[in-house]
C-alpha cells in the first residue's frame, strides 16, 4: 500500500532513510534528488507546482535530512544503489528522474546501468566529469576544516558558491533555509559524502548512449557547474535540450522557482 505524505520513514538497502511523496495516485512520477549537502525540502517549491498532476517523490539520500548515516562508507555507486532499492522498495518499475548536481551525478550513474528503469531526465546544474586533482586535494582540505572549524564555517564558505550574488538580496530565506540544512548535517556524513564526490566516476563518455528524453537547466551563474559544462553535457546527449535559468547560481530551482518550473511543467508536458 502507498504511504502518502512528508518524512515517511522507509528501510533501503539498510539504511532508513526518509521521503516525501505526493499527488495523485497512478498519475507519472517523477522522483527529485538533491545536491550536497542540502535535503529533500530543496524540492519544495517543485512538489507543491507539480503535485496536482503528478506523483512526485522527493528522499533524503544516506546521511542527509531525516535519513540516517549508518556505518558503511559512501559512495555515488552506494547513492545509485540505494534509489533502486528505494524505487523497488515503492515497486516503481519506471520513473522521471530529476536530480540537482550531486543528484545529477547519481541520475547519470543511474540510467548508465539502469537505462530501463528511467523514461526522461532533468540534469540541473550538475556536470558529467569526474574531479580533477585539484578538486579532489579542495575536498579532503574542507574535510580538514569541517573537522576544525566546524559546520557553521562550512556552510558560510558554500553559501557564496551556491547562490548567485542578487539572491543575497532576493532570496533571503532561502539562504536561511540552506544553511540550515548544511548546519544540521552530520559531521560523519560530510566526510563520507565529500570522499564520494571526490572518488566518483565520470559519465561523460556513456552519455551518447543515453535514450530518454533529457532537459538540462543551469543557473546563468552557477559557479559550481557552470553553463558550459551543461553545454558539453547537451551536446553529447541525442534527445536533449538546454535551458539556461537567469537569475539564478547552483541552487537554480531555489533561486529563480518561476522559471525553473515553467520548464520542467513544459518538458514534462511534452513527454507524457
Ligand atoms: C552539490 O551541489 O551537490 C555539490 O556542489 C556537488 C559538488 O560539490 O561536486
Amino acid at each position: 500500500m502507498r504511504h502518502k505524505g512528508n518524512n515517511i520513514k522507509l528501510s533501503v538497502n539498510n539504511c532508513n532513510v526518509s521521503y516525501n511523496d505526493e499527488g495523485p495516485d497512478g498519475a507519472p512520477i517523477i522522483i527529485f534528488i538533491h545536491g550536497f549537502p542540502l535535503n529533500k525540502s530543496m524540492w519544495d517549491k517543485q512538489v507543491k507546482a507539480l503535485k496536482d498532476d503528478y506523483r512526485v517523490i522527493a528522499y533524503d539520500i544516506r546521511g542527509h535530512g531525516n535519513s540516517e548515516v549508518g556505518e558503511i562508507d559512501f559512495s555515488i555507486d552506494l547513492f545509485v544503489q540505494d534509489l533502486l532499492d528505494f524505487m523497488d522498495a515503492l515497486k516503481i518499475e519506471k520513473t522521471v528522474l530529476c536530480g540537482l548536481s550531486m543528484g545529477g551525478y547519481i541520475a547519470l550513474n543511474a540510467i548508465e546501468n539502469y537505462s530501463d528503469r528511467f523514461t526522461a531526465l532533468i540534469l540541473s546544474d550538475t556536470n558529467c566529469t569526474a574531479d580533477s586533482p585539484e578538486a579532489k586535494e579542495k575536498r579532503m582540505n574542507t574535510i580538514i576544516s569541517i573537522k576544525e572549524k566546524g559546520v557553521v564555517k562550512l556552510a558560510d564558505d558554500l553559501l557564496p558558491n551556491l547562490f548567485a550574488p542578487e539572491s543575497f538580496k532576493s532570496n533571503s530565506e532561502e539562504i536561511a533555509a540552506v544553511k540550515e540544512m548544511i548546519v544540521k548535517t552530520a559531521k560523519s556524513s560530510l566526510n563520507k559524502s565529500l570522499h564520494a564526490l571526490a572518488n566518483r566516476k565520470e559519465t561523460c563518455s556513456k552519455l551518447a548512449k543515453i535514450k530518454v528524453p533529457v532537459l538540462i537547466l543551469v543557473g546563468e551563474e552557477d559557479k559550481i557547474t557552470p553553463p558550459e559544462s551543461a553545454i558539453a553535457m547537451q551536446e553529447k546527449i541525442k534527445d536533449s535540450s538546454l535551458q539556461l535559468i537567469p537569475h539564478a547560481g547552483h541552487l537554480s530551482n531555489m533561486e529563480n522557482e518561476n522559471e525553473f518550473n515553467s520548464q520542467l511543467l513544459k518538458f514534462l508536458g511534452n513527454i507524457s
